[in-house]
């Protein structure tokens, strides 16, 4: 299966992240920005037996995938849904690959203009995957263009001006459309009603994740202890990408400062320097909750004044920061705002007033 990826959708994506870093060091992040998507790619599993984690849903969609090919028609169009770094676009690569398929790999924002999706569709051979990132950002004209072909296999085009218009229908080749998204409520009822099949995907255990980082060792070459993957697993946030993440950054560590095996003591060591504490957290997290306690006596506080306290903005602090946060019970989301948990206070080492114990 070759992945072919549209080079607008990765430099749209480039230029919104270089966008909000430009106030940092616009050149080290764009770099870094490349450089972890070739890791990345490097260290995708190819099929269900290296795809660790998300057993429910592996299982489904392995019954799926059979069903398809006995009846020699593609799968049902699919939404996945849930936080980034969980392994979307992955799992996508996955069932091309079960299904012997090429994937066209494209993103909302890249789809501006008609002719964008347009050309897209039209560049699809039977049977192939069109994998729409971000998908809840997909503009009113393109989900319209999108859903005769989701639903008939084709494109409805409009010819000639006011009273010589035509509507030509153009048939398409049977496709199988994969959306994902972070943000599920976004969708329009519509476009989600399109989908035969929409899973959320879980954040992993540690035990999944020791997995995943002795799996991305051993690519890596580079020797790890139970205990070294189990301390690495605790603090990547439920998240495989962060697990490799960090798994790369500890390993430049254990080659350079110890002895070339990530042991538990040389993944703890390596993570504190790092500042990454054992729940995960990371110093912007910490930042966060800190700010709504000093600042605002445990929220509620708006994510916008939140953002701008922190100089961060509104998109990475909501995709990046708070699902885990939320997940973990250390903030909560109101409807006046964001809140800390009383378990935030403790986490933190701080103390909770009277006036504050009888609120919660
Ligand atoms: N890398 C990223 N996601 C993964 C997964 N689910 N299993 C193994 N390696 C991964």
């Amino acid at each position: 299966m070759a992945i072919i990826s549209d080079d607008k959708y990765f430099n749209n994506s480039d230029n919104d992240k270089k966008k909000s870093d430009t106030n940092k060091s616009p050149m080290v992040k764009a770099v870094s920005i490349e450089y972890d998507r070739t890791f990345e790619n490097t260290i995708r599993p190819k099929n269900f037996d290296d795809y660790i984690g998300q057993t429910s849903l592996k299982e489904t969609l392995k019954i799926s995938i059979e069903a398809a090919k006995l009846r020699n028609s593609p799968m049902d169009h699919l939404l996945f849904y849930g936080p980034p770094g969980l392994g979307k676009t992955t799992l996508a690569g996955v069932i091309a690959e079960q299904m012997g398929v090429e994937m066209k790999i494209t993103s909302a924002p890249s789809l501006e203009r008609p002719r964008d999706i347009i050309g897209i569709l039209m560049s699809l051979k039977g049977g192939e995957i069109l994998f729409i990132d971000e998908i809840h950002r997909l503009n009113k004209i393109a989900e319209e263009i999108l859903y005769p072909a989701m639903e008939d296999f084709s494109l409805d085009m409009t010819t000639g001006k006011s009273q010589t218009v035509k509507t030509l229908r153009i048939p398409l080749p049977k496709f199988t459309l994969i959306g994902a998204t972070t943000k599920a409520g976004e969708l329009s009822g519509p476009l989600r009603d399109r989908f035969g099949i929409i899973y959320r995907l879980q954040f992993y255990s540690t035990e999944e994740l020791t997995q995943v980082i002795k799996r991305t060792a051993k690519i890596l070459d580079i020797q790890i202890t139970e205990e070294g993957a189990k301390s690495i697993a605790k603090r990547s946030r439920g998240t495989p990408r962060i697990a490799n993440r960090l798994t790369k950054r500890v390993s430049d560590f254990a080659l350079i400062k110890y002895n070339g095996i990530i042991s538990g003591k040389v993944a703890d060591s390596s993570l504190d320097v790092l500042k990454i504490d054992e729940y995960g957290l990371d110093t912007t997290d910490r930042a966060l909750l800190n700010l709504i306690i000093e600042k605002y006596d445990g929220g509620p506080v708006g994510i916008e004044t939140i953002a701008a306290a922190l100089s961060e903005d509104v998109r990475t602090l909501e995709d990046i920061c708070e699902p885990y946060l939320l997940q973990s019970g250390l903030l909560q989301r109101t409807p006046r705002g964001r809140k800390v948990s009383p378990e935030a206070y403790r986490y933190l080492g701080k103390k909770l007033d009277n006036l504050q114990q009888n609120l919660f």
